[in-house]
């Protein structure tokens, strides 16, 4: 048995903490499956004084992050700070002093992956990433190794356990947004900032993450649709469900073809998904990521999205990896550029089927000035219901379910058509995947 493995964990709040409890729970079980010992030297925190009454060991926490970087015994360190300036600073400083990075920050990997994989080249030191993704879900190993031999054809994802629990509750219990937005905080599930659970964002990241692993280049994040959960209303839910569906905030990534050159689409935005498919049925913090690839065909793989549990698991996962690389070096250090895809389809050329819900006057003529809109703009619908029960005095919803249209043509259509006298509402717009 060598010395042991020393680590070096920079934040101690939802997630550090619980990787700190679990790597000292499991570190004779860990010991024993790898051959090697971890032991945690160094943590990072701000409160160091509140950290120590808490029973967490003092003569080891630090408030000062560099102290990892620069501690000779240290030669992992994970990064849960969830920072911008300072984890990026944290993360390529200790990749320049050749120790081995595990980080759950997905919105710096979504936009520093190049450079900190760049980095990573250069001093040859493997980077991590587990938990940036589907929590305690192994979605990156599954892209990065298991799937190795398959052109990804498309990834369709709930990957935001806040999201899909304030959903859940909405549609279930009959929530408002904020209860439903509380509660998952205090499970411990939302972003430091939750506003990017709710407006699509953090969801946007891990769709870069997954997307610029599976077609080997780092997406821009201005080359990606984003829209969030926060315009949808019971309404929405209510007519979905009559029409068969139900609503998801789901992360899309489609590749054209699996040709040198092909243009792949990531989207993050609320999805009507088919009552009958699998991915309607994924609740709670819960998290699912249909992976479809030209060999295997389709994949699922489901699990805990959030909180601190699974995404400790997903961080130990990564230590104990790290721990390997320190012992057997290794080529790929995390992410391969592979350069067989590398553009994205303009935003505006995406196709999708559409769900739109109008607030219009209730007269005669007003379904045919809307459809006589769409038809001038070669837009075909495919079903359309008025609710007599939803009467709103003078005005009445029209629900339109809309055929395959490119975001510029839905796009003209809905300017044209909140024009109209007759419509009273700016109209809500939810796109449809039938997974096909
Ligand atoms: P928290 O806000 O709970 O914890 C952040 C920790 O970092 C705190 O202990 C804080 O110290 C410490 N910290 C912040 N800045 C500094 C600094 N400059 N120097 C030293 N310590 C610092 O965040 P989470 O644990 O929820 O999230 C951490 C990361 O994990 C984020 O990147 C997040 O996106 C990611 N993640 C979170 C998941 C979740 O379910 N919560 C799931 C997957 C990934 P102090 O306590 O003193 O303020
Ligand atoms: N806030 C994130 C979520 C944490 O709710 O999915 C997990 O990445």
């Amino acid at each position: 048995m060598q010395q042991p493995i020393g680590i070096g964990l920079a934040g101690l709040g939802n997630v550090g903490a619980g990787v700190y409890k679990h790597l000292l729970a499991n570190r004779n079980l860990l010991r024993e499956r790898l051959g090697l010992d971890l032991e945690v030297r160094r943590i990072a925190v701000r409160d160091t004084a509140r950290r120590a009454a808490e029973g967490f060991p003092a003569e080891i926490l630090t408030p000062h992050w560099r102290d990892l970087v620069e501690d000779p015994s240290v030669q992992i360190v994970v990064e849960v700070m969830g920072r911008k300036e300072e984890s990026l600073a944290l993360i390529l400083e200790s990749i320049a002093r050749k120790k081995v990075v595990v980080t759950a920050n997905k919105a710096l990997l979504a936009e520093h992956g190049r450079e900190i994989f760049e980095a990573a080249t250069q001093y040859g030191v493997p980077v991590f990433y587990e938990a940036a993704v589907g929590g305690g879900i192994p979605i990156i190993k599954a892209l990065r190794e298991a799937l190795i031999g398959n052109h990804i054809v498309s990834i369709h994802g709930i990957i935001n356990g806040t999201s899909n629990y304030i959903l859940t509750r909405m549609q279930e219990a009959g929530l408002g947004f904020p209860e439903a937005l509380a509660e998952a905080q205090s499970k411990g599930y939302a972003e430091p900032d939750p506003s990017f659970d709710v407006n699509g964002w953090d969801a946007a990241h891990k769709a870069v993450i997954l997307a610029s692993l599976a077609y080997g280049f780092w997406v821009p994040t201005d080359k990606i649709f984003v829209e969030g959960i926060e315009a949808l209303t019971s309404a929405d839910f209510r007519f979905a469900r009559q029409l068969g569906y139900g609503i998801k905030l789901l992360g899309i990534i489609k590749a054209k073809s699996a040709e040198f050159g092909s243009e792949i689409e990531v989207r993050v935005h609320p999805t009507l998904v088919p009552e009958k498919h699998v991915l309607a049925s994924v609740n709670g913090v819960f998290n699912a990521v249909a992976v479809h690839g030209n060999v295997v065909g389709e994949t699922l793989f489901y699990g805990r999205g959030a909180g601190q549990d699974p995404t400790s698991s997903a961080i130990l996962c990564d230590i104990a990896e790290a721990a390997e690389a320190l012992v057997n070096p290794r080529r790929n250090l995390g992410f391969m550029p592979h350069g067989l895809y590398g553009s994205c389809k303009p935003l505006d050329e995406i196709l999708c089927e559409y769900y739109l819900r109008l607030c219009v006057q209730d007269r005669p003529g007003v379904i045919a000035q809307i459809a006589g809109i769409l038809a001038d703009l070669h837009i075909g619908i495919s079903s359309i219901f008025q609710p007599e029960s939803e009467d709103e005095g003078s005005t009445v919803p029209l629900v339109m379910m809309i055929h395959t249209a490119s975001h510029a043509q839905i796009g003209a259509a809905l300017e044209r058509i909140s024009a109209l006298d007759c419509v009273r509402k700016p109209t809500q717009m939810i796109r449809v995947e039938h997974f096909s």
